[in-house]
């Protein structure tokens, strides 16, 4: 499916920006033979997260090969880089043939193996152990040796994913937020066996897509959702014991916290299935009884009203 790639000179010229390269990431691949730069991000997964990434990456000159499961789910994720591009446009912070040549970087495919020929690898599944390890043996089997495989996990233990791979030196967390392309931060997550080089290789990488990289240990949820998760679920508890409506537990939060967005509203950004993900791998890991899921935060993903995704979730989209 889809587009034909630019050379990788033309590709450097297009656009406003200049491509940087780090001294860390040259040396990372002169010493493997390779071009010098990470020129083909991979992406696996073309839902919220995968079209994010694979939109920052290419309007920041990179090639992306992006992979999902069928045409029908890839045409969806497409839609999104398209209108998050649009919105560019509209905001005059991008002009139309950039748009176009932003666009005729990114590569669609369905089979994991059209992945082969990428620099750096970036998973973006759903957030499910036994989905993703499944994906990184296979992963690990279609990468070059010495590629790094990165994972978007928002809670899963980087050290376990690493460990299903013959390269857990080279296996790093590289947590981007939703919206991609608005969120400024990325943490970054070494596992147990994830290298200096591999640290310094995916920091950089993630300055060059003009985000702000921070460090973190791997741990159940890391910080982010360690911090985040248990507020969402606790406003989902207040939702679930009738202590306000949706509408006031957001309202409280925003006005008074001065919160962007309320709780509740931001699950349904997130997704309620991704919510729930993210509360069991925290309730598993830290085996705490603080962090049981709501059962409501169940229902409602038994429902199926993931939030914006499916049209329902705490409010009606
Ligand atoms: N949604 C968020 O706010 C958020 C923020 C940060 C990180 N994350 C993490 O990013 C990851 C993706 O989340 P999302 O919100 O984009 O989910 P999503 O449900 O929107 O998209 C997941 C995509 O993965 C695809 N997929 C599943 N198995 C696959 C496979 N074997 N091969 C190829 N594609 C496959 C699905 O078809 C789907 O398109 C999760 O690990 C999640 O925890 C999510």
């Amino acid at each position: 499916m889809l587009l034909q790639f630019y050379a990788w000179r033309e590709a450097r010229a297009i656009g406003a920006m200049e491509v940087l390269t780090s001294p860390v990431e040259l040396n990372y691949f002169r010493e493997r033979g390779g071009p010098g730069l990470i020129d083909i991000v991979g992406v696996i997964g073309s839902g919220a997260m995968g079209s994010g990434i694979a939109q920052v990456a290419a309007r920041f000159g990179m090639k992306v090969i992006i992979c999902d499961v069928d045409d029908a789910i890839l045409r969806k994720g497409l839609a999104i880089i398209d209108k998050g591009l649009q919105r560019d446009v509209d905001k005059e912070r991008l002009s139309e043939a950039e748009k176009r040549e932003t666009i005729s970087r990114i590569r669609a495919v369905t089979d994991p193996a059209d992945l082969s020929s990428s620099d750096f690898i970036i998973e973006a599944v759903s957030e499910d152990l036994t989905v993703k390890s499944n994906l990184f043996k296979r992963l690990d089997q279609i990468a070059r040796p010495g590629v790094i495989l990165a994972s978007n996990t928002s809670s899963i233990s980087i050290t376990k994913l690493a460990a299903v791979t013959h390269r857990p030196d080279r296996f790093i967390g590289m947590h981007f937020m939703n919206p991609v392309p608005v969120m400024k931060l990325v943490e970054i997550i070494r596992g147990a066996a994830t290298t200096g080089e591999t640290f310094a290789v995916t920091r950089d990488l993630a300055s060059r897509l003009g985000k702000t990289p921070v460090e973190v240990n791997d741990a159940p949820g890391f910080v982010s959702n360690r911090v985040l998760m248990p507020m969402i679920n606790e406003a989902v508890f207040a939702l679930y014991e009738s202590v306000a409506t949706p509408r006031a537990i957001d309202d409280v939060m925003k006005m008074g916290m001065n919160h962007p967005m309320g709780p509740l509203e931001l699950a349904d950004l997130i997704g309620l299935d991704v919510c729930l993900a993210i509360m069991n791998v925290l309730y598993d890991g830290f085996n705490d009884s603080k962090y049981r899921p709501c059962p409501l935060l169940k229902k409602y993903v038994d429902a199926g009203w993931l939030g914006r995704k499916s049209g329902r979730g705490f409010y009606q989209y």
